[in-house]
Order: C-alpha cells, then sequence, then structure tokens
C-alpha cells in the first residue's frame, strides 16, 4: 500500500514536468514513511487517504530540505543531502517545489484535513525557528524544549494521524493525542539517538546536537544533576567542536547520572499512553507501529 503513495508522489512531481527537478527529488531516499504508514493503517487506502498521505509526505520532504541547510547537514539518511550535492540554494527551491506542489494538492481534499495539515506546518515552520533561536545559547528549560519538539516534529504526525481519522470517519481526538505523543517520543528518541549511537549508524557524527548548539533533553537532564564546576564546564563546551577526551567527559557523565535512561523512561512513557489509547480502541496495527517505534535503535 505504501507503494501507492510512492507512486503518488511520483505523479504529483511529475504533473510539473520538470524532469530536473523530478530527477533530484527521485534520487532522495525514502525514509520510513512513518506519516504515510501510520494514515493507510487508520483509514485504509481510498484515493483521499493516499492523496493526503502523498501531501504530508511531500511537506515533511520539503522541510527536511529546508532542515539540511538550516543544520549545514551534509547527510541524511546515510547519504549525502540534496544541499550537499546540488548547493543551498537548489534544496530550497526544491524544497519550496515539493511544498507548494503539495499545498495545490490540498486544497482539493477535504476541508478539515486542509485545515488541520496546513496548521501543522504553520507549527512547524515556528518549531523549527525555536529550534534555531534556542540553539544559540544553553538551554536548561525543559518546558520550551519540549514545546519546540512537538511543534517541529509532532505537529505533522499529530497532523497526519488526525487528518487520516477525520477520513475514516473516525475519533479524532484519540487519533491526534496518539500521533502526538508518537511524534514527541520520536524527536525524543531521535535526540538520544545522536548521543547513543555512533558516527555510522547515525548517518552524521555523534554529538552533532550539541556541537550545533542544540541542548536537548538529555543535556537539560545532565544540567540538573552536575554540580556547580561540573555544570559550568558542560557549559563552555556547548556549540563548538569538541575534543574526544571533551567526547568522552560528557559521555562519562551521562552514564554516571543514568541520565540515557531517564530521558528513554519520558519517551517510553509517551508511547505506552499511545499504545493504550490504541488498546481501547482495537487498532493492533497502530499498536505494533508504535512498539517499533521504541526499539528502533536501542
Ligand atoms: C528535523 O529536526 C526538522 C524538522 C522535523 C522540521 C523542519 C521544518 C522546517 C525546516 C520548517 C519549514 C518547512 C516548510 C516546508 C515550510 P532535526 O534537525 O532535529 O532532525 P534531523 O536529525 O533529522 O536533522
Ligand atoms: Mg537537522
Amino acid at each position: 500500500m505504501l507503494e501507492s503513495v510512492e507512486r503518488r508522489v511520483e505523479q504529483f512531481v511529475g504533473s510539473l514536468n520538470e524532469h530536473d527537478i523530478a530527477r533530484v527529488i527521485k534520487k532522495i531516499p525514502a525514509g520510513k514513511r512513518l506519516r504515510a504508514r501510520l494514515m493507510l493503517e487508520i483509514a485504509g487506502s481510498s484515493k483521499s487517504v493516499i492523496d493526503t498521505a502523498a501531501i504530508v509526505e511531500m511537506i515533511h520532504a520539503a522541510s527536511l530540505l529546508h532542515d539540511d541547510v538550516i543544520d549545514d547537514a551534509d547527510t541524511r539518511r546515510g547519504v549525502a543531502s540534496v544541499n550537499a550535492l546540488y548547493g543551498s540554494k537548489s534544496a530550497i527551491m526544491i524544497g519550496d517545489v515539493l511544498y507548494s506542489k503539495a499545498f495545490y494538492e490540498l486544497v482539493a481534499v477535504d476541508k478539515f484535513v486542509a485545515q488541520v495539515v496546513s496548521n501543522a506546518v504553520v507549527q512547524l515552520s515556528i518549531g523549527e525557528r525555536k529550534d534555531v533561536v534556542m540553539g544559540e545559547q544553553f538551554c536548561t528549560d525543559k518546558d520550551a524544549y519540549l514545546e519546540m519538539i512537538y511543534q517541529k516534529t509532532a505537529a505533522l504526525i499529530e497532523a497526519a494521524s488526525e487528518a487520516a481519522a477525520i477520513l475514516a470517519n473516525k475519533d479524532r481526538e484519540i487519533y491526534r493525542v496518539y500521533g502526538r505523543n508518537l511524534g514527541v517520543a520520536f524527536q525524543m528518541i531521535d535526540d538520544i539517538l545522536d548521543i547513543v549511537s555512533d558516527t555510522e549508524t547515525l548517518g552524521k557524527p555523534a554529538l552533532n546536537d550539541f556541537v550545533e548548539g542544540k541542548t536537548t533533553l538529555p543535556y537539560i537532564y545532565l544540567y540538573e544533576e552536575l554540580e556547580s564546576m561540573e555544570k559550568e564546564k558542560l557549559k563552555s563546551m556547548h556549540r563548538r567542536a569538541l575534543s574526544v577526551s571533551e567526547q568522552q567527559w560528557i559521555l562519562s557523565k551521562f552514564k554516571e547520572h543514568k541520565i540515557i535512561e531517564k530521558a528513554k523512561e519520558e519517551a517510553f512513557t509517551l508511547i505506552n499512553e499511545a499504545i493504550g489509547l490504541m488498546q481501547k480502541a482495537g487498532e493492533k496495527g497502530l499498536e505494533k507501529i508504535a512498539l517499533k517505534m521504541v526499539d528502533r535503535s536501542f
């Protein structure tokens, strides 16, 4: 079924008759297609579901093209990023093409679905901007972090679930909360993987977030636990290249204070809540998707 979404994305892009752009887009690795998977699982594979899932995946792809320019990322999903291959200008404009074409198609679907999806794109743009601004300083504010990852990542996953529920005439609220929890947990896990994975599995250097300025949940928790001298030491390492011994110091402190376990626990709580909702709704497939997310790389 996911194949039908892939084909619809190809059709949407193909209908622009811009072969050079289509060729670049075709080369972008598909990734997990989490948002489309959720939608198909919730609402089946009618034309409107496939169209909406393709639209959501195009928006997601556009946001990653822009994100890699913003983050100066040379790789995405283990291969060279579009900005690394074709330059930032092309990456931004190809993102704009994907994004605008997605909106062109969105006006043809259900009005409530269009509202939910377009609102999520506003949220993700605001969230990405917060990520950039927050990265300029060492952040110790957990609520600000949670709000930012909700907007940057969870909003579109939440919208995909809610939109699918609307199309399937199911209870919007249950699926919205399910998607929201999954999305927040997804970003928390992504942030943990930046610390625990090696460079090869990750497709980017480990501890890269902190070097970039991102004080993610594990760093917020670590800061809370450190003594005042150590707090200053951690702060002094923020947003700059780290030596091997500095990396080792951070990793040893994470271990000493069981920070990774604590951060994982927080993600697992959200996933368990999502699973509980789906158990009640009798949605076995959606329970499975949530479970799979937990062991995606741990
Ligand atoms: C990845 O975060 C980034 C996002 C999930 C959202 C990016 C959103 C935008 C650039 C908003 C504008 C987009 C459009 C189409 C209007 P990350 O850098 O923490 O994750 P990564 O490790 O996957 O790079
Ligand atoms: Mg990024």
